[in-house]
């Protein structure tokens, strides 16, 4: 643990805080920044909790509120010397389900910030995804860098492309101090249990079978949220104003690997399931950008096994978390015959 002043400030708006990256962001920010304020907007729907901020020191204060309220957004950006956005709608299967939610929060709320950020001057971050850049083939080669076009699958991931151009707007047209990170797959402690990591240990610590989503060859590149974060303090604390830095840490597995790989290390067993409609084959991201002018490298890195055995512990440990909403989630997945 370090004691430095922080190099973007005394007081952080964090949105979000109250979710699986977000709160782990908070706890992260907090020990390495013991000085620094920090002040969580989150509306707690279904994905946040309040618990996931739990023994976190005095320095962290919670808001209940939406991004999208103007007014309370531009009373807590005017306390704030930085704020790092990470509320969003999160789900593919719920944007598939109702987008509504996804236009509202991920598009209107992100205007909203950024709209009190020109007003205030603040420095923004905005936490973004891999999904903006749709999806790979299977034997693709390639990865997905900075430069890489948009061209997203669903509605989620329209609508985070989306807020990445308003940023992007709002930089070139006023100026704005901001920058973007688009992040790779995220697993480990505090995941909604609706994700596919949490969703199959759970599945297991239930006595249900885990579920994999059509042929299982879809691949994803993973990376462990407390990695994730760590990107995003470096480019808080030494990105270049009004880039975009894409984070990943080389973690491709296809969904059979991974579900095979939970099986094993919980003794258990898989069925396949109807798969996701428009789903994406293949991401894979080149973070070369980020290691290479932030000197940033993953903790975890390609050691997914050693992640996912400390995941794995986390929810059994924490069973309480996440049992009084599991029977919910997975009625929510019949309804849609997964
Ligand atoms: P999450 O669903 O676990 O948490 C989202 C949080 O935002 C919740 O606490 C929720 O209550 C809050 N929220 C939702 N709508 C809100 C609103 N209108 N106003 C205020 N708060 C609101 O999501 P996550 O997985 O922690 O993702 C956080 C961010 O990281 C998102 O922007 C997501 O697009 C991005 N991201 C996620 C991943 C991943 O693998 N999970 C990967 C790359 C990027
Ligand atoms: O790539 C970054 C994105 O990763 C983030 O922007 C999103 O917020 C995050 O939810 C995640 O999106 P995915 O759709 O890739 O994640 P999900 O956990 O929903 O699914 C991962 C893969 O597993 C995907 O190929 C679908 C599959 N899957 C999912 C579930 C829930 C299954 O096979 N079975 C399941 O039960």
């Amino acid at each position: 643990m370090t004691s430095q002043p922080s190099p973007f400030g005394t007081t952080m708006l964090v949105t979000g805080g109250a979710g699986f990256i977000g709160s782990n962001f908070v706890r992260l920010a907090t020990q390495r920044y013991p000085e620094l304020r920090i002040i969580v907007l989150d509306a707690l729907t279904y994905a946040g909790n309040a618990d996931n901020l739990a023994g976190l020191d005095s320095n962290v204060e919670l808001v209940v509120g939406r991004i999208e309220d103007e007014g309370n957004v531009d009373k807590l950006a005017a306390k704030a010397d930085a704020i790092v956005h990470f509320a969003a709608e999160s789900h593919n299967d719920n944007s598939l389900r109702d987008p509504s939610p996804f236009v509202h929060t991920n598009l209107v709320g992100t205007f909203t910030l950024l709209e009190a950020v020109r007003k205030h001057g603040n420095r923004f971050h905005h936490v973004s995804t891999d999904e903006v850049f749709g999806d790979l083939t299977l034997d693709d080669p390639a990865r997905f860098t900075e430069e890489t076009p948009y061209r997203p699958s669903s509605p989620y991931s329209a609508t985070k492309a989306g807020s990445d151009h308003l940023v992007r707007a709002w930089v070139r047209s006023f100026g704005i101090n901001a920058t973007i990170s688009n992040c790779s797959n995220n697993y480990g402690p505090y995941q909604h249990i609706e994700k596919f990591i949490p969703r199959q240990i759970t599945n297991l610590l239930t006595g249900r079978p885990a579920k994999l989503y059509g042929d299982g060859a879809n691949v994803r590149d993973w990376i462990h949220v407390d990695d994730h974060n760590d990107a995003v303090l470096a480019i808080l604390e030494r990105g270049r104003p009004g880039e975009t830095y894409n984070i990943g840490a080389n973690g491709e597995h296809s969904n059979k690997e991974v579900i095979e790989l939970i099986c094993e290390l919980m003794g258990g067993t898989y069925k396949h399931v109807a798969d996701r409609p428009g789903h994406d084959r293949r991401y894979a991201m080149d973070a070369s950008k980020l290691r290479g002018e932030l000197g940033w490298t993953p903790h975890y890195g390609q050691d997914f096994r050693a992640g996912l055995e400390q995941t794995v512990a986390w929810y059994r440990t924490n069973e309480a978390w996440w049992c009084g909403h599991k029977e919910a989630v997975e009625q929510g997945y019949r309804a849609q015959a997964q």
